[in-house]
């Protein structure tokens, strides 16, 4: 596929061909469907996509929370697809999450500072002494008060909690973060503010995201690499800039003609992706051909009959689309 090519120094995640079907009591679903990314060192790629599009299920697979049904995931080289639980470990410290809700994935009987060394004490980084001046350090790092150390969870702002999350997830100093949803719960003026930070950290500490937003707006700012999802599979892939300015596939244009004041920098609120014309097929019954078929104002018979391949349209830019 037009996205895997061999791997390169930069390389940091590799994703090729993975499918992931569930089975579930009406029916098998397929929640990813042939997905082949790159995250390369120093470029945060963002997923944008309707809700149960398969972001969370592919990223779970990337953070190895979930095997794939088939295809193979790469860190920095190493196959890890087939690892098993013991030799993994090592490699869960690469990339780190966080999550849409802080104060669901925070532990609430465990304060600020315990939450924040948790990963040092399960991957055994440090004595206690060490661990606590890492903590510290985090904690000034993502802008928060070490007054709050002994504080709980619930003692904290949404704001706060989101910073204690990502304090955590940069406790190991892993080479990149996957962010799901991670501005979403929070009010418009606090998400600009751990937009800041994530861009801050992202620039002093070289960081790399894998960043899932519904808001394109928001992807803009942080990631030069944008994949767009719809039904388990990527129908778009470029330079965000690209992807935004010149989207070649129907269902990117629809997503950015959903955004009323996207021309305007900075965060837009969300869309409301639910308001996009013609009715989304069921995951389990998807219909032969391009899946996007049953919304698209361009559909023809051989849409209803081929599946779209991904394919290079322009310069880096990937579109699955007949009529692209
Ligand atoms: N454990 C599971 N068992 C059965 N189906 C699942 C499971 N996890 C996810 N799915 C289904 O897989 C599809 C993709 O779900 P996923 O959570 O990855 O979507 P998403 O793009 O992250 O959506 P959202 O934007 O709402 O978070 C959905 O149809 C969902 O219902
Ligand atoms: S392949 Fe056909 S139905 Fe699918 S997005 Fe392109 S034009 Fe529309
Ligand atoms: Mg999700």
């Amino acid at each position: 596929m037009a996205m895997t090519r061999p791997r390169q120094a930069t390389e940091l995640a590799r994703m090729e061909n993975l499918v992931k079907v569930f089975r579930t009591p009406k029916g098998s679903l397929v929640a990813c469907d042939h997905i082949s990314l790159r995250l390369e060192q120093g470029t945060s790629l963002g997923l944008v996509g309707e809700s149960g599009s398969g972001k969370t299920t592919l990223v779970r697979i990337l953070l190895m929370l979930e095997r794939p049904t088939s295809g193979r995931v790469w860190l920095n080289g190493v196959e890890v697809t087939r690892l098993s639980e013991r030799r993994l470990k090592p490699h869960r410290r690469l990339i780190q999450f966080v999550a849409q809700d802080p104060y669901s994935s925070l532990f609430p009987n465990l304060t600020v500072g315990q939450n924040i060394m948790e990963p040092l004490r399960v991957h055994k980084v440090g004595r206690a002494q060490e661990r606590m001046q890492r903590a510290m350090e985090l904690m000034e790092r993502v802008g928060l008060s070490t007054y709050h150390f002994y504080a709980y969870p619930h003692e904290l702002s949404g704001g706060q909690q989101q910073r204690v999350a990502i304090a955590r997830a940069l406790a190991l100093s892993p080479q990149a973060v996957v962010l799901d949803e991670a501005v979403s719960s929070l009010d418009v003026s606090v998400q600009a503010q751990i937009l800041n930070l994530l861009q801050q950290l992202k620039d002093e500490m070289g960081l790399t995201y894998l960043f899932i937003s519904h808001n394109l707006a928001v992807i803009r700012l942080l990631c030069e690499m944008t994949a767009v999802m719809y039904m388990g599979r990527i129908v778009e892939y470029g330079k965000t800039d690209d992807v935004l300015h010149s989207p070649s596939h129907p269902y990117t244009r629809s997503l950015i003609a959903s955004i009323p004041s996207f021309t305007d920098r900075g965060v837009t609120p969300l869309p409301d992706l639910s308001s996009l014309a013609g009715e989304r097929p069921s995951p389990l019954r998807l219909p032969p051909g391009c899946a996007y078929q049953t919304r698209c104002p361009l559909v023809s018979e051989r849409c209803r009959a081929e599946r779209p391949e991904l394919r290079e349209v322009a310069s880096g830019q990937c579109v699955a689309c007949h009529h692209a």
